[in-house]
């Protein structure tokens, strides 16, 4: 079975891949030759996962799955969530975006936070979403070099690491995207 996977994020692919069972072949973005960005305009994590599914669907006629994420941290009402790809701007710099959310946690002592994953699946002209919620909390400053995105400076509950501290297949077992991703295959296997 072939399905698309609407990412060109390697980091993700390879994340995803390993989750998903071997008779299910994913194809990226650029192996159906779309190479333009999707439009993201929803104001929220799951309705910007929906707006990619359908575009693909819509416009490459694809059956697919897209997933959308955001880092959610409670002493900032929610924030960035939806926001987390630009929070530092347009660049989508990862850098940028880690030092301004260290910067706005400056001397807070409430650090929590949790990753959201929600990934829709356009599939028989029906659509599915599941959700997949990792808590932990925002650590001082950045640590390793694993991973991408935010992942140097979130620390996972239960963990001393960070997951870019932590293997690959360690994040597998416990990430937002990877309980998004079980779900989504236990479906796919039904
Ligand atoms: P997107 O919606 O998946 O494109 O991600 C939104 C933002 O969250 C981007 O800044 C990503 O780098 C970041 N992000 C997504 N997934 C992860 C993750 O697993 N770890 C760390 N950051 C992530």
């Amino acid at each position: 079975m072939k399905l698309v996977f609407a990412t060109n994020n390697p980091n993700k692919l390879k994340e995803v891949q390993a989750l998903v069972p071997s008779h299910i072949q994913l194809l990226s973005l650029v192996d159906i030759g779309c190479t333009e960005d999707i439009p993201e305009t929803s104001p929220t994590i799951e309705g910007n996962a929906i707006q990619k599914a359908q575009y693909i669907k819509e416009n490459y006629g694809y059956d697919c799955f897209a997933d959308d994420t955001g880092l959610e941290v409670d002493i900032l009402n929610g924030d960035p969530g939806v926001f987390s790809a630009r929070y530092a701007g347009e660049a989508k710099d990862s850098n940028a975006n880690m030092d301004k959310l260290l910067n706005n946690l400056k001397e807070k002592k409430d650090r929590k936070a949790q990753f959201k994953t929600v990934v829709a699946l356009h599939i028989n002209n029906k659509l599915e979403t599941f959700t997949g919620i990792c808590p932990g909390t925002i650590t001082i400053k950045k640590r390793g070099t694993k991973g991408f995105g935010y992942d140097p400076i979130f620390l996972p509950n239960g963990y001393n690491e960070t997951f870019a501290e932590l293997p690959l297949e360690e994040k597998n077992n416990i990430s937002h995207r990877a309980k998004a991703v079980k779900k989504l295959v236990a479906f796919l296997n039904n």
